[in-house]
């Protein structure tokens, strides 16, 4: 019993020292480190807080895209942010354009243009905020709309 009780006695003062030399070893490396993180956390995030303001610009020069497929513009309805250059493509067979509406404001298509065939494309950049109408001349059942926002 005794000796029993001596190698228990030893076992928990071995544990004892270990746990004590890693509360040591633990507690010590952490708290340099902890003040460490906050500062470089902190200084990134301060310029964090500057990129979006440059990537919130970007979009302003963005493209979007349509397709003419079977005498329909697609999507008929865009929606896109100022300074947007829209890119149509005809996918028919036959010649189309893209032209304003009568009723439509400046800032869209002009009312007249040429038309352009199969495999090719029209371009226009909306710099004006609004919703502009627009149509094909030859095929005025084809319609669609431009939405521009700021
Ligand atoms: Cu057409």
């Amino acid at each position: 019993m005794n000796r029993t009780t001596a190698i228990i006695i030893g076992i928990v003062a071995l544990a004892a020292i270990v746990a004590i030399g890693l509360w040591v070893a633990l507690g010590s490396a952490p708290i340099p480190t902890a003040p460490t993180n906050t500062n470089t956390t902190q200084t990134p995030s301060s310029g964090e807080e500057l990129e979006p303001e440059p990537a919130a610009n970007a979009p302003q020069s963005t493209t979007a895209k349509a397709v003419i497929v079977d005498k329909a513009f697609s999507p008929a309805t865009l929606t896109v942010k100022k300074g947007t250059t829209v890119t149509w493509t005809n996918q028919d067979d036959m010649g189309h354009n893209v032209v304003s509406d009568d009723a439509a404001p400046e800032g869209g298509p002009p009312k007249e243009a040429g038309l352009f065939g199969k495999g090719e494309t029209f371009s226009f950049t909306y710099n004006t905020v609004g919703t502009f109408p627009y149509h094909c001349s030859p095929h005025p059942f084809m319609q669609g709309t431009v939405v521009v926002t700021e």
